[in-house]
């Protein structure tokens, strides 16, 4: 286990907050906090902040993000963003399979693979998120469902590929609820997640995969979960929208 050949990442996922002002407003205050981190750095925003966030980024180390992207290149669906249209304004990153567009909006295991590969195919790099719900942790099938979103999620995806690819590990019963799973419980199932990849890729590709932890992670307690050997980073919800509160998490990083 090397940690120090993976990338550390700390992405905020903004979810549905901020206006346009409000956005640039917190990206100029997070840039000059994190201006020296040893991690990289990531905003995920609204769409309709997408190019604020591309403007008020420029020339800093903090890197924009999508939350979501459809898997078709264009044509009647009505609402939804492609791939390309992200790709073609800059935007390097998008968020794939959260759980709440699972819970909310319908998608499934087979929807998250296509747009994985769509957004892969418009030289995106997707932050991938799996986790189990608090009834499948209590049935004990954790480790089975973890192993079986990420397989599906990655069908058909090549090992080159998978260099462009983040994968968060986020209990769905730990999102907003204050619940953090504990280092262990984290570092469990990331390191379940590695095994995973490398049944899929090889040992090089999974120790080279980085791999998030997400669900109400913190500026107190992000320097412990970014501790562990299989913990890379973190998807951030609440508290990347308080920039201070972020620029600690990210601190954390460069440190862990
Ligand atoms: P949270 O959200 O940090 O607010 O729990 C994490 C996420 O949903 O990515």
């Amino acid at each position: 286990m090397n940690k120090a050949v993976r990338k550390a990442v700390i992405a905020g996922n903004w979810k549905m907050n901020k206006t346009r002002p409000e956005a640039k407003e917190l990206i100029e205050a997070i840039k000059p906090l994190v201006a020296d981190a040893g991690c990289e750095v990531i905003c995920c925003v609204p769409f309709t902040n997408l190019e604020t966030a591309l403007e008020a980024t420029k020339g800093s180390n903090v890197k924009v993000g999508a939350e979501n992207c459809h898997f078709e290149k264009s044509g009647a669906f009505t609402g939804e963003i492609s791939a390309d249209m992200l790709a073609e304004m800059g935007v390097e990153y998008v968020v794939l399979g959260h759980s709440e567009r699972r819970q909310y909006f319908g998608e499934t295991d087979e929807t998250v693979n296509k747009r994985l590969k769509a957004a892969l195919g418009a030289g995106l790099k997707p932050i991938l998120c799996v986790g189990e719900m608090l009834a499948d942790r209590e049935n004990g099938i954790t480790a089975e469902l973890v192993a079986m979103q990420t397989k599906i999620a990655l069908k058909g995806v090549s090992a080159d590929e998978m260099k462009n690819i983040i994968i968060a590990y986020e209990p769905v019963w730990a999102i907003g609820t204050g619940k953090t799973a504990t280092a262990e419980q984290a570092n469990e199932v990331c390191a379940l997640i590695r095994a995973t990849l490398a049944s899929l890729y090889g040992e090089a590709v999974a120790e080279a995969t980085t791999i998030q932890y997400g669900g109400s992670m913190n500026a107190k307690n992000a320097e412990e979960l970014l501790a562990q050997p299989d913990v890379d980073g973190g998807l951030i919800g609440g508290a990347s929208l308080k920039a201070p509160d972020f620029a600690t998490i990210v601190k954390a990083a460069t440190n862990g």
